[in-house]
């Protein structure tokens, strides 16, 4: 064999190894009744919005995509939700008291505005939540006006 063919085996059996490390991808949970869609919140449109850009990392109903179960990508991916739910977890919408709901609205408006989110890296694999500019207005004047309703409900 040439050298380079003792490379690529080498590289072949360092993936085979790593595919048998945990990957510690957060678990889904399906079933929500605390979460922020049933809240009456927010609807139609904008439901569809937050679900397809935000809720594979900001909820308990993660869609894991095929390369999330295969080393070393699941890793980054086990990274970015675990990280993104310990921030924001709109699966315990309703459990949130009244100053960190605003809090996390007044987030959810300048991470959006600012382009922040969804992450770059989810962009280049999900070209289905890349958002417009009409898109991320929707959502900043979303959170706006939720902020007032969830400010009335106290
Ligand atoms: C690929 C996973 C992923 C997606 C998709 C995603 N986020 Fe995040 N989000 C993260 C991670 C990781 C953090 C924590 C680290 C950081 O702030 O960069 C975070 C942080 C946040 C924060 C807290 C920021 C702060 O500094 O307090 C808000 C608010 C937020 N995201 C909103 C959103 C919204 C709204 C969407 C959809 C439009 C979205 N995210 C989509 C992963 C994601």
């Amino acid at each position: 064999m040439k050298v380079w063919q003792y490379g690529l085996l080498g590289l072949g059996i360092i993936f085979l190894v790593i595919q048998f490390v945990p990957n510690q991808l957060p678990e889904v949970i399906e079933n929500n009744p605390k979460d922020l869609m049933g809240s009456g919140l927010v609807e139609g449109e904008m439901a569809t919005l937050l679900k397809t850009a935000c809720y594979d990392c900001h909820s308990n109903e993660t869609k894991y995509p095929w390369y999330s179960f295969v080393a070393p990508a699941s890793w980054l991916v086990a990274k970015d939700t675990r990280e993104g739910r310990e921030e924001v977890n709109f699966s315990y919408w309703t459990d949130i008291d009244m100053m960190d709901k605003l809090a996390i609205l007044d987030d959810v408006y300048s991470e959006v505005e600012e382009k922040h989110m969804p992450l770059p890296i989810y962009l280049s694999m999900h070209s289905e939540a890349k958002l417009t500019p009409e898109d991320r207005q929707k959502i900043m004047e979303w959170a706006e006006a939720a902020m007032d309703i969830v400010v009335e409900e106290e």
